[in-house]
């Protein structure tokens, strides 16, 4: 991805004295590990593009027996409200429970509601906001009313919706237009519902995949006189975004939370490292004991899933092509090789090099009977699933997710998800790495709503380093981790300021 590199400087930037990192011996909010009631996501990813169709995940409610339109319906909330639209007014009851369940893997959020109370430091802030709306976002709308804005939301994708989530948001005032289903047309309805307001305009926008963004500025492109910033979440978004600003159309600051560090982290490896198992295990039933694995790609998210993997008793072999990530894998104990060398004795083939033709019909040939094949990877390139549509070779379905490719000697591969990202198609996504991404989008928020004149351009930015240090700070009291602070002697050695930030800006973690 092209970008234009900001040069913000991070030692200039003052936080809140309620947004500094408390130590050990400071009072904690919250040093208790929540109780797992009835823990499940029911989300995928909120960082996807917003063209991914997958479905989301269980709902209460089955209203698929209702077909009429929500546009074509009357509804009120208990308050009296219509200012929203959504499938079901009446599911705001179940909604609520699930956003509390979400709530208690999202210490950050909650933390932040606590830490700012009497500040409100998002007071004034009329946000609309665009992204998936599941359990998790609801948590990081409910933050953001509480420290103040008022907010206007849309769905960035057309099936991920959590009806019930989206009635309970709604029950709850906010003016909330989406469902799950909506046709195209209703994707654009919806956000220019949120938009086009008699006697409201917004000042900040929140956007996951850069539609909202695009449809202010095709249609109502006098209101970023108004707009103090944008905060974008996913790929595709900050890529408009950057692509904006290299041809200086870019008119307010944009924040680049994809690309913050904590984000990144959580996304590639640790989110990665949890789903890989649960989307295997989910979608075959195996065993992974002893079974032989080639893992392509030794960056974070083949990291994550060689970690997961050998912890459960695999034998893990890597395949890279830059040397530096070759040697990691080798010191990590891995036999790096080439996939040619391994291929006719794998159990299982996964691919994370964001590349594509890395798993070619020659290896796809060569294959044992059983070979189970899958990617992790962005695109659904990276195994050459279309020279796989040959006449000779049959698919069976045989489960959601799930084909038998069948070679006339009778061998069988076992493709998942038909070569797209497995943990998204096949497994959920842990809240608490939403809860990273999520406090993230709040602390970019509060960032540019409250950045004196001239601390930001028209242009796109990183997070603060201080803030994405603040963000896993906010993460911490959940293990009851106790955090060393810097002695006056220690900082003046290492050239540092006590609170922070405590890497320079090109530090690699
Ligand atoms: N599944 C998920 O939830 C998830 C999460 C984050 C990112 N991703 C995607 O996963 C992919 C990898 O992300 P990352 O953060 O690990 O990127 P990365 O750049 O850190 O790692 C990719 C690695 O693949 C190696 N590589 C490239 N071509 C190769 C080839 N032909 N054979 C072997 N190795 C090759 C690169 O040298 C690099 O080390 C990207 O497409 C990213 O968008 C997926």
């Amino acid at each position: 991805m092209e970008r234009t590199e900001s040069t913000q400087d991070t030692t200039a930037f003052n936080m809140p004295d309620w947004m500094q990192i408390q130590f050990a011996d400071q009072k904690r909010e919250f040093n208790k590990r929540p109780t797992k009631i009835g823990r499940r996501s029911l989300s995928r990813s909120i960082s996807q593009s917003s063209t991914d169709s997958y479905s989301s995940a269980a709902s209460y409610t089955d209203s698929s027996d209702d077909e009429t339109s929500p546009r074509d319906k009357q509804q009120k909330n208990s308050k009296g409200s219509s200012d929203f639209c959504v499938k079901n007014i009446k599911q705001a009851e179940f909604g609520r429970r699930e956003i509390e369940i979400a709530e208690q893997e999202m210490p950050a959020l909650m933390a932040l509601r606590k830490r700012a109370q009497g500040e409100k430091p998002l007071a004034g802030a009329k946000i609309v906001g665009c992204t998936h709306i599941t359990a998790q976002t609801a948590v990081l709308i409910e933050t953001l009313g509480a420290l103040g804005a008022q907010c206007r939301w849309a769905a960035c994708n057309i099936y991920s919706t959590l009806n019930e989530v989206a009635a309970a948001l709604a029950e709850n005032g906010v003016a909330v237009f989406s469902w799950k289903g909506e046709s195209e047309d209703d994707f654009w309805w919806c956000i220019d519902r949120c938009v086009n307001v008699e006697g409201w305009q917004p000042n900040m926008i929140l956007d996951d995949g850069g539609d909202l963004t695009h449809w202010i500025y095709k249609k109502y492109p006098n209101m970023f006189k108004k707009i103090k910033g944008i905060v974008e979440e996913s790929v595709t978004g900050v890529h408009r975004l950057y692509q904006l600003s290299k041809a200086g159309k870019l008119c307010v600051p944009a924040m680049n939370v994809n690309d913050s560090v904590t984000k990144q982290k959580f996304d590639n490896l640790y989110c990665c490292r949890e789903s890989i198992l649960d989307g295997l295990k989910r979608t075959t039933d195996m065993m992974f004991g002893g079974k032989q694995v080639v893992v392509c790609g030794y960056g974070e998210v083949g990291k994550g899933c060689c970690a997961a993997l050998k912890a459960m008793g695999s034998i893990v072999y890597v395949t890279e092509i830059d040397p530096i990530c070759a040697l990691q894998a080798c010191m990590d104990g891995f036999r790096l090789v080439k996939l040619n060398e391994v291929i006719r004795q794998v159990d299982i083939v996964i691919t994370c090099t964001g590349n594509k033709n890395v798993v070619t019909r020659e290896h796809l040939d060569r294959m044992k009977n059983g070979c189970i094949v899958c990617n992790m990877g962005h695109s659904n390139t990276e195994i050459d699933v279309a020279s796989l549509r040959t006449p000779e070779l049959t698919w069976e379905r045989v489960r959601s997710q799930v084909d038998h490719v069948i070679w006339p000697d009778g061998k069988r591969m076992v493709l998942l998800a038909e070569g797209r990202l497995l943990n998204l198609s096949c497994s959920t996504v842990p809240t608490f790495v939403l809860s990273i991404t999520a406090t993230t989008q709040a602390l970019a928020l509060i960032e540019l709503y409250n950045a004196p004149e001239g601390r930001y351009k028209q242009d796109v930015y990183l997070l603060p380093k201080k803030m994405d240090e603040y963000v896993a700070s906010l993460h911490l009291p959940t293990f009851d981790a106790h955090l060393t602070e810097l002695s006056d002697e220690q900082a003046k050695y290492l050239g540092l300021n006590k609170n922070g930030p405590f890497k320079p800006n090109y530090y690699r973690y």
